[in-house]
């Protein structure tokens, strides 16, 4: 039998005593928990491969490096940050939809895996630099489909995107790059939506990539060593969110990846699941202090050291249609009756909210609250720099205690 778990709300309330706050804590055992839990629900089908961009932290990343089989970089800057913590660049994938030619270069010259492809633009640029490099680059070809079922908070099908060869025209773009010398192509990416928590419609999505993948690489007569699924799998944010079951969208779908995989053609093909926030998200707290707390017209407002500065998705601000606060409890303190709170930031600007009317335990001026879900599009995704408050802190937990690991 394993040892109990430490009440994470000590953990919490330690972490903020021991490093300040605003300051955000990962649990390393909850992102293990999730990685054996995707691998016993799409092992069978699927290798991981993590967005670089959901949390660039440099011990996180070098935590994972063993833990699983890829990562997606979208920057030069992110492809340095995986190779310094430890990342083979071989295991690496490069997506971005402007990506230039000095990035370009330094991940061709650094051994980077796949380049994915997002424009014949960028194919010819590329395929320009891999030659002058005496190299043949590896490439998958990321596809914009058409559509996307409904139940993606985050949708990019269907309609002008920047992002990838809109498969209207994919499979002449596809001729087109298998021609240029430089480059060879290994297969092909799709990322269209995220932030799903309806397992239907996350299979529904996936069929959808399967046609697609299936009907290009019989047009080009492609038999793909990869074939990436950028997932799509979402986490519960808000209060009353239920939770994504990926055993339910394992059993939906699990007829047609046995029989994609049963096709001579992709037999000998890796698909890979591409995610951030699933792998990492509800393993990170957000810890704020309440600084002062002033009561205004009829509302309690709780001021903390860390809001929109620290924590942008959680104000609201990082492409939430309605804005809602995210799921938060106040460390500590004994119980008291929830009442009626808005919390604020330290900015000098009426957005800087992570709440109004949220029902809490009575707060009183240096009380620590923790935001849930708080481990993916972090500080890497907020203003921190506006107004120079102090920025956030970030602590990792695990088995050999906690330690301050901001980079
Ligand atoms: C190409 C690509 N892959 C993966 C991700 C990660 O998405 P999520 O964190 O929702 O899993 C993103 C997010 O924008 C993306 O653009």
């Amino acid at each position: 039998m394993s040892a109990p778990r430490p009440d994470p709300d000590a953990q919490l309330a330690e972490a903020a005593e021991r490093f300040g706050t605003p300051a955000y804590v990962y649990f390393a055992d909850r992102i293990a928990d999730r990685i054996e839990r995707l691998t016993t629900d799409f092992g069978r089908w699927f290798s991981l491969s993590f967005a670089v961009k959901s949390n660039p932290n440099a011990a996180l990343l070098a935590w994972l490096a063993p833990r699983i089989a890829h990562l997606d970089v979208s920057s030069g800057g992110e492809f340095a940050r995986g190779v310094a913590a430890g990342w083979d660049p071989a295991r690496a994938s490069f997506t971005g939809p402007a990506k230039r030619a000095d990035e370009l270069e330094a991940a061709i010259a650094g051994g980077l895996g796949e380049l994915v492809i997002e424009s014949l633009r960028e194919a010819e640029l590329a395929a320009a630099i891999a030659a002058r490099l005496g190299r043949v680059q590896d490439v998958l070809v990321r596809i914009a489909p058409d559509r996307v079922p409904k139940g993606f908070g985050d949708q990019m099908a269907g309609r002008p995107s920047p992002f990838g060869i809109d498969i209207e025209v994919a499979g002449d773009a596809l001729a087109q790059i298998a021609r240029l010398p430089g480059l060879r192509i290994r297969g092909l990416h799709i990322y269209s939506g995220t932030q799903c928590l309806k397992p239907e419609a996350i299979a529904e999505n996936w069929r959808i990539f399967m046609s697609i993948f299936r009907d290009l690489c019989t047009a080009r007569d492609l038999t793909p060593a990869r074939l990436v699924f950028g997932s799509g799998l979402g986490i519960p944010y808000h209060p009353g969110d239920v939770a994504l079951d990926t055993g339910e969208v394992a059993a939906g779908i699990a007829a047609d990846l046995d029989a994609f995989k049963a096709e001579p053609r992709f037999r000998d093909t890796e698909l890979v699941l591409e995610l951030g926030r699933h792998l990492v998200g509800e393993a990170g707290y957000f810890l704020t202090r309440v600084v002062s707390v002033k009561e205004s017209r009829g509302s309690r407002i709780a001021i903390c050291d860390g809001g929109m500065n620290a924590h942008l998705a959680a104000s609201g601000h990082f492409g939430m249609v309605l804005r809602r606060a995210y799921t938060m409890h106040r460390v500590g303190g004994g119980n008291t009756e929830p009442e009626k709170v808005d919390i604020s930031g330290p900015l000098c600007t009426s957005i800087d909210k992570l709440g109004t009317g949220v029902m809490l335990p009575r707060l009183e001026e240096g009380d620590l609250i923790a935001i849930h879900a708080s481990g993916a599009y972090g500080p890497s995704a907020s203003p921190v720099r506006f107004i120079s408050h102090p920025e956030p802190r970030e602590v990792w937990v695990d088995g050999a205690g906690m330690r301050d690991v901001t980079a």
